[in-house]
């Protein structure tokens, strides 16, 4: 056995505690893998927790005076939060200290300099908790896949708006019920908006799209769309047309460039991922050589989340000394979403009156966009007009979402249509 691998862990939430437990408890099989003991010697945190068992580790409540310490081999991140956070991985590189990282955040927004700064110092940086909980999809993408090219990989990478959207599909729950039980259970960041506006995806996705294309992380150019505007009824009507909502992340190299975005889509629910339900995550990546391959496990929680993190712990302890992402020498093109081609889910709220779904048709027509599918539900009376209105669900083929966004303006401006035009992106997840 070799020397222990000295480690500093800033923060003591719920990741943190489930990496205490999980080094405890599986205590012989990761010191054997290791080749090592990995030796929790510091732990800094603003308050000590009750009832939190620290084993030997030495507790102080100054997290920046730890990541300076010159007797650790590693500090581990997992404050959350941005700026005490990229200070902690700041100090602790410039002092020659490998990083274990989960913070997503800091990695989309500053991962290009901290690679650099971890190359220039000659130290390790994992964030294998950063995207996707317990799956070791950055494993995956920079080892176990490295000898493809990935032509796209499209993820349900953000546990609590796939929670949400799973309750509200299965259970019929309302968006807030379903947030609040999130929040109970520890899935959502301390503001739920960075979860259910997805931006906490956009930041997985910027992990993920940097990994598969050597492109650096980019998030200012990634499309962000949330959950809230999903309702019960979409949720409905794309069950009667065989699709699931997901939120999902989506990165694509197409010969213009790469496209990278977050927004709620329609899957065809025999599609595998389409039935990844709860806080659930699932990555679907596309490579030339292996084909689709599936990754599928928690996306968040203590004792999945420390899963990950102790992976990285166990890679340095082995001396295998690793960046997961190189420094870009490549800086592709990245697509507006306006330039990115979707088929599209349509709810047009109209007055029931003859010759209205021909007159939306021609407009579509008009403009190249075929119909693959169209459902007309029973009437109802707006309380306001005491108009009869019906809504008419329209799902197109493929198109450029520019003209696709053209139609629905000139759709929108019909005198018939009496509400705001529900517009959705179906994906097939397939490479035809
Ligand atoms: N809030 C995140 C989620 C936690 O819901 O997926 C894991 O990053």
């Amino acid at each position: 056995m070799g020397k222990p691998l000295r480690v500093g862990m800033c923060g003591l939430g719920t990741v943190a505690q489930g990496v205490l437990n999980v080094l405890r408890d599986n205590h012989d099989a990761i010191t054997q893998r290791a080749g090592r003991e990995i030796q929790l010697t510091q732990i800094a945190s603003r308050s000590l927790k009750a009832g939190v068992d620290l084993g030997s580790a030495e507790f102080c409540t100054d997290v920046l005076a730890l990541s300076r310490r010159d007797d650790l081999d590693v500090v581990v991140e997992l404050i959350g939060g941005e700026e005490t956070a990229l200070e902690i991985v700041r100090n602790a590189l410039r002092n020659g200290t490998s990083v274990v990282t989960g913070n997503k955040a800091i990695m989309a927004l500053h991962g290009n300099e901290l690679v650099e700064l971890a190359r220039e110092q000659g130290c390790s940086l994992g964030f294998e908790a950063a995207v996707a909980g317990a799956i070791p999809i950055i494993a995956a993408l920079t080892r176990s896949l490295a000898g493809n090219q990935v032509g796209w990989l499209a993820g349900i990478i953000n546990g609590t708006s796939n929670f949400i959207l799973t309750a509200m599909t299965e259970e019929g729950q309302n968006f807030q019920d379903a947030l609040e039980e999130a929040q109970r259970l520890g899935y959502a960041e301390a503001d739920p908006t960075v979860d259910v506006d997805g931006i906490d995806a956009a930041h997985k996705l910027t992990i993920l799209a940097a990994l598969a294309f050597d492109m650096g992380f980019r998030f200012s150019d990634v499309y962000t769309e949330g959950i809230s505007g999903v309702t019960a009824e979409d949720i409905e009507y794309a069950d009667q047309l065989g699709y699931r909502i997901k939120h999902l992340g989506i990165t694509r190299r197409t010969e213009a460039g790469v496209e990278a975005r977050v927004h709620p889509t329609l899957v065809p629910k025999r599609q595998l991922i389409a039935n990844i339900n709860g806080v659930m995550n699932a990555v679907l990546v596309q490579g030339n050589a292996a084909g689709p391959t599936l990754f599928c496990g928690a996306g968040a929680g203590d004792r999945p989340s420390a899963s990950a993190v102790i992976a990285d712990l166990v890679e340095m302890a082995r001396g295998i000394a690793f960046l997961p992402v190189k420094t870009p020498n490549v800086s592709p093109p990245m697509l507006a979403v306006e330039d990115t081609q979707s088929a599209f889910y349509l709810r047009i709220p109209s007055l029931d009156q003859p010759g209205v779904f021909a007159k939306v048709a021609g407009l579509l027509s008009e403009r190249d966009i075929s119909i693959e599918a169209a459902i007309q539900r029973e009437q109802a009376i707006d309380t306001t007009s005491q108009q009869a209105w019906v809504p008419i669900i329209i799902l197109t083929h493929v198109v450029n979402e520019r003209v696709m966004n053209d139609a629905v303006a000139a759709v929108q401006s019909l005198p018939e249509v009496v509400g705001q035009i529900t517009r959705l992106r179906v994906d097939q997840l397939t490479d035809g």
